[in-house]
């Protein structure tokens, strides 16, 4: 196999797919992890005396042009970055005339590749499991073909480094391996570095391993959160799930986020830790309020903010963050692991009032990795988190895959 050491880049282009789909905030990057993560494989290219054509996607425009999620946003950075100009071409189609005159050391980004229905190749507007839909979704195979093709036509050589999007099988990070014999195309640096992380987690597991699992949905975690139940020792889960498992016992959640269709689910994934021998620790308190205004993330003056049991959260407020027992248990649980994966939140972090529970795990983690474990931390919230805080180099490793990390330690294998 090919590999970006081996290859000889010396008056080549190089097409390389990268996740910059980072994080904005008035068309600021408010964590550049991914461009970071990139610059290893971009910058040994042009050392190599190659050219650069960087693509990749932003958010979810589904086939549309969102001006909101241009790549043009991040061109100064990413040439800050790298040490040099980027030039960038609005369109992904259309950048010929630009590609044919790179020479060595140039480097040129495209336009967001999802502006275009064929980067995904799933049909816009119809909906799925109709006779339309899978007759458009067919059509569309054809035309994202014919776009992989005219990605590949820029360059002499393709290179794989968007980890991050390394679980979808669009036509950038999938359909363009194609138009490329196997001696011109190859992984990246950061792919083999997630990698190896992931194996590190997955192949020399040191016990205790625990695992730290947030965010708002039960529903987008199941299916890592049952084979976790199978591989860890302990598993904390936390942030705007803890509701649905508040209210699968007949608690009170006031406005508190929750699935009300997946409250069997909660209680299953409980059964099946007990039968696994598996530690699960939820959260027992939260933080409640009903005055957080998510477009600011500020509270609004005169809000209330209390601390409340998790299944007792009164009507009008809504649980925004660990209460002080459940960030006690945390850290409890945290101590002593010599494994320790986590992703995502324990409340909204993102306002300075409710970022004390993910505070707490942080802290938790960055302690145990000082006394001998390695932990590794993914999903674009954990990793805003850490940074947050000042504990990014107190932790082992940080990965730039959320959904793809966790597809990795599912195991999943994509078929083409
Ligand atoms: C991510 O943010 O996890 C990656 O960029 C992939 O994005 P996607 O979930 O929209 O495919």
């Amino acid at each position: 196999m090919m590999t970006i050491d081996k290859y000889n880049f010396a008056g080549k282009k190089a097409i390389v797919r990268v996740d910059f789909n980072v994080p904005l905030k008035d068309g600021k990057i408010t964590d550049d992890t991914r461009i970071r993560g990139a610059l290893p494989t971009l910058k040994l290219i042009l050392e190599k005396g190659g050219a650069l054509i960087i693509m990749s996607h932003m958010g979810k425009p589904k086939g549309k042009v969102k001006p909101e999620l241009s790549l043009g946003q991040i061109v100064d950075a990413v040439s800050a970055a790298l040490g040099t100009p980027v030039k960038f071409v609005n369109d992904c189609m259309k950048a010929d005339a630009e590609a044919a005159a790179l020479k060595p050391g140039e480097v040129l980004l495209l336009e967001n590749l999802r502006f275009y229905p064929e980067e995904e190749g799933k049909p816009v507007g119809l909906d799925k499991g109709t006779p339309e839909y899978d007759e458009a979704k067919k059509a569309l195979k054809a035309t994202q073909k014919e776009f992989a093709k005219k990605l590949a036509s820029y360059a002499d050589c393709w290179v794989m480094d968007a980890f991050g999007t390394a679980h979808r099988k669009h036509a950038s990070t999938a359909v363009i391996a194609d138009y490329f014999d196997a001696d011109n195309k190859m992984l990246g640096l950061l792919m083999e570095k997630e990698v190896k992380a992931v194996d590190n987690v997955l192949n020399n597991i040191q016990r205790p391993f625990i695992a730290i699992m947030g965010g708002s949905k039960v529903s987008s975690k199941i299916g890592i959160i049952e084979n976790l139940l199978g591989k860890v020792d302990k598993l904390i889960l936390c942030g705007g799930m803890t509701y649905t498992f508040a209210k699968a016992h007949g608690g009170e959640i006031g406005k508190s986020i929750v699935e009300m269709d997946k409250l069997d689910v909660a209680l299953g994934v409980e059964e099946l830790a007990k039968k696994n021998g598996v530690q699960l620790v939820l959260g027992s308190d939260c933080v409640a309020t009903d005055g957080l205004d998510f477009g600011t993330m500020t509270v609004k003056p005169g809000s209330q903010i209390i601390n409340c049991p998790a299944n007792a959260v009164p009507a009008g407020l809504e649980g925004v963050d660990a209460g002080p027992e459940s960030r006690k248990a945390f850290a409890e649980a945290i101590k002593g692991a010599k494994t320790i994966l986590w992703n995502g939140p324990a409340g909204v972090f993102e306002c300075d009032d409710f970022c004390d529970g993910s505070r707490a795990i942080g802290e938790a983690i960055a302690q145990a990795t000082k006394e001998g474990a390695f932990s590794l931390i993914g999903g674009g919230d954990s990793v805003a988190c850490v940074n947050k805080f000042g504990l990014a180099d107190q932790v082992s490793y940080i990965s730039t895959g959320g959904g793809a990390l966790l597809e990795a330690i599912e195991g999943k294998v994509h078929q083409r």
